[in-house]
């Protein structure tokens, strides 16, 4: 199903008045046609809100799943105070160091640091580690281990710690019990576990702008 054009052209029209890019936001998108990275990353109007709810928690220490060329990884770090530091995890060591490159030229190295490695490999090492609570946890990686990553996510919370899953609706398929789609039977099995799980109070807002028809849920560690 293609979608009307005005959702683009609304999100765009949003984007010019509340949105604004910098070098280093757009040479994120340059720099995945560049090294010939799938062109995923969260929208510009959806940087601003990953952006504005990392400040409306006051969030000092964040997580990630799923750095990609660290878009949306910029737009958290840019929310966080100078102490504050975020940890971004991604399978792919060649598009690590895209995302190190630009995490560089936005300024947010020093607060940044890229974990290559597998979700499901790499949540385990930093509860290991003791790096945990975070005050926010962004989930954007593959969408079949969905539940696990959040499960891990809980893992490294405290009371108040907002987490947030990107990929949730997929253009609605996820109304679909019998789907053979994999994505979507991941972001399905979420929601309903996310839905279930009596630690957080959530929500699911669908999305629709310059990237389709998806969706983002939204949760508070009770
Ligand atoms: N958050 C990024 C987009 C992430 S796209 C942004 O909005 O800018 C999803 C990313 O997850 C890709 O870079 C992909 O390589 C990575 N990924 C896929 N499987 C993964 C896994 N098992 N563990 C960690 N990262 C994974
Ligand atoms: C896909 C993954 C994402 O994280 C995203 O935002 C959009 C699409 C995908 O794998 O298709
Ligand atoms: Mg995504």
């Amino acid at each position: 199903m293609t979608l009307d054009p005005i959702f683009a052209n609304v999100d765009r029209y949003i984007g010019g008045l509340f949105v604004e890019e910098d070098e280093a936001l757009t040479g994120v998108e340059n720099s995945l046609v560049d090294a010939g990275m799938p062109q995923i990353s969260v929208t510009p109007t959806e940087g601003k809100l990953l952006h504005l709810l990392a400040r409306l928690r006051g969030a000092t220490k964040i997580l990630e799943v799923g750095t990609l060329g660290a878009y949306s990884t910029i737009w958290m770090a840019r929310a966080l105070p100078a102490l504050g530091r975020m940890i971004s995890i991604e399978a792919d060591a060649a598009y690590a160091r895209v995302a190190r490159a630009n995490l560089e030229r936005a300024g947010v190295q020093d607060r940044v640091t890229v974990r290559v490695g597998r979700g499901l490999d790499v949540l385990p090492e930093i509860v290991e580690e003791g790096l945990g609570p975070f005050d926010m946890t962004f989930i954007d990686a593959d969408k079949p281990p969905y539940v696990e990553y959040f499960a891990w996510a809980l893992r490294l919370s405290r009371p108040g710690t907002l987490i947030v899953a990107d990929n949730v609706i997929r253009e609605g398929a996820v109304l679909d019990p019998d789907t053979s789609d994999q994505m979507v039977a991941g972001a399905r099995r979420f929601n309903a576990a996310l839905a279930a799980e009596k630690r957080v109070s959530a929500v699911v807002l669908q999305t629709v702008g310059a990237k389709g028809h998806d969706g983002m849920a939204l949760a508070v560690v009770l």
